[in-house]
């Protein structure tokens, strides 16, 4: 694999926290997970809600907190691709996560997004990138780290400049 690709920034505003949804949206690919690392507030709903939006998505998205999967079907580079995204806060054990048969949903057909994947540890599938999001001042510092080829390629054609 190749050498680790971090990529560190800060998003000012909310602004910024949807502008990074949306480049993320225009990089992502089918067969990806991406887990999202941060404290309750943080804004991975809301990073996970600017890149669903700028994918086209039209409907409402909030945190699937008691469904803790939720699948939007969207179209990213002319394919249609189901974006699942996940919040397994609430989870009680990882069994819960092999019993509701979301191993399933990581396919070459989706894109999976998790918050709290810590809670899915050790039966979630490896991830393509982790995203961790803190809060600093009145905005948040995030850190995107690729951890498979697939992700390092999708952070290299990244085009991110924060609050244009
Ligand atoms: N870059 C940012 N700077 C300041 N506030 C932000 C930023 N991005 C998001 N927010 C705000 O932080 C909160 C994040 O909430 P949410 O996305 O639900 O967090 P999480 O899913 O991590 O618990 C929202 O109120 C949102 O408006
Ligand atoms: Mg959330």
């Amino acid at each position: 694999m190749s050498p680790d690709y971090i990529h560190h920034t800060h998003l000012q505003d909310e602004a910024g926290t949807t502008a990074l949804g949306a480049a993320l949206a225009h990089v992502l690919e089918p067969g990806m997970a991406i887990y999202l690392h941060g404290d309750l507030g943080a804004g991975k709903t809301a990073l996970t809600r600017a890149l669903l939006h700028a994918a086209g998505y039209e409907g409402r998205v909030k945190s699937p907190t008691y469904t803790l999967a939720e699948p939007y079907p969207v179209k990213l580079a002319d394919r249609m691709v189901t974006v699942i995204h996940f919040d397994l806060y609430r989870m009680a054990s990882p069994e819960e996560f092999l019993e509701a048969g979301f191993r399933e949903h990581f396919n070459e057909n989706s894109i999976c997004i998790i918050e709290w994947p810590e809670k899915g540890e050790p039966v979630l599938p490896a991830p393509d990138i982790h995203i961790s999001l803190t809060v600093a001042g009145h905005g948040r510092d995030v850190e995107l780290r690729a951890l498979s080829d697939k992700g390092h390629q999708c952070l290299a054609r990244l085009k991110f400049a924060p609050n244009l």
